[in-house]
């Protein structure tokens, strides 16, 4: 499989999420022994919640010490329903997490274009790539990120030699305005995880890694990028 590297199986769902949060919190463990800054860029959406919330229990007592980032975000106030950062810090257990070390890809007075840019000065200046890990999610349009079918600034969003890290992007299957981290900071993380759950997604994530345009099925932009060394996480 190219750019796959390993294809975790599990019988159940709640054992995926168990042995996931295990092997993150390793990862991140690494730097932390060592009286380091840690880093991770998490997706949102549905399916990573039980992982999160597990790993939430493992990190406990050393979370200060880590960088929060997301891959993507929904372009809603974090009090909404449909916010990731609501839902990932709710998860971890997060809630009082400083701004400062958990990278927000939402402001009241900011258009998406403008956060983008702000979110990309902010992680240069942080200096926390490449990240420790980074997990990505999939939809059943083949997006990933927020990487979707004909978004109107998907060009831009997973072009390799692209130097911004954040983009912001729009298509009919986004559901409003996003934000999104771009390939170059997702393709270069220590650790690159792919988490899908169900049969359906698992055909997808099959017809994803036979030809066809990327542009069709934006996840192969990330498949296909030799920096990739994806491990993918997957149950029934
Ligand atoms: C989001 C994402 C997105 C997600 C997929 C899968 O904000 O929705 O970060 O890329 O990973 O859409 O979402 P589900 O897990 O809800 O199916």
């Amino acid at each position: 499989m190219m750019g796959v590297s390993q294809f975790h199986e599990f019988e159940t769902r709640e054992e995926l999420a168990e042995a996931l949060a295990a092997e993150v919190a390793g990862k991140l463990g690494t730097d932390l022994e060592s009286g380091e800054f840690a880093s991770i860029a998490l997706s949102g959406g549905s399916t990573p919640k039980l992982f999160l919330n597990k790993l939430g229990e493992r990190l406990s007592g050393n979370s200060e010490m880590i960088y929060f980032a997301m891959v993507d975000e929904r372009f809603v106030p974090v009090t909404d329903e449909q916010s990731n950062e609501r839902m990932i810090r709710q998860q971890l257990g997060l809630q009082d997490h400083p701004p400062s070390e958990f990278l927000s890809l939402y402001e009241d007075n900011l258009t998406p274009e403008e956060l983008a840019i702000r979110a990309h000065g902010v992680l240069l200046n942080d200096d926390e790539l490449p990240f420790d890990v980074v997990t990505l999610g999939m939809g059943l349009d083949g997006h990933t990120a927020s990487f979707f079918p004909g978004g109107n600034r998907l060009g831009q969003a997973v072009d390799p030699e692209g130097s911004s890290f954040f983009e912001h992007i729009e298509a009919a299957g986004s559901n409003g305005p996003r934000v999104t981290m771009t390939l170059p900071p997702i393709v270069s993380a220590n650790n690159l995880i792919l988490h899908i759950e169900g049969a359906e997604k698992r055909a997808v994530f099959e017809k994803a890694l036979e030809d066809g345009p990327a542009d069709e099925m934006p996840i192969r932009h990330v498949l296909r990028h030799p920096d990739a060394n994806l491990q993918v996480y997957w149950a029934p």
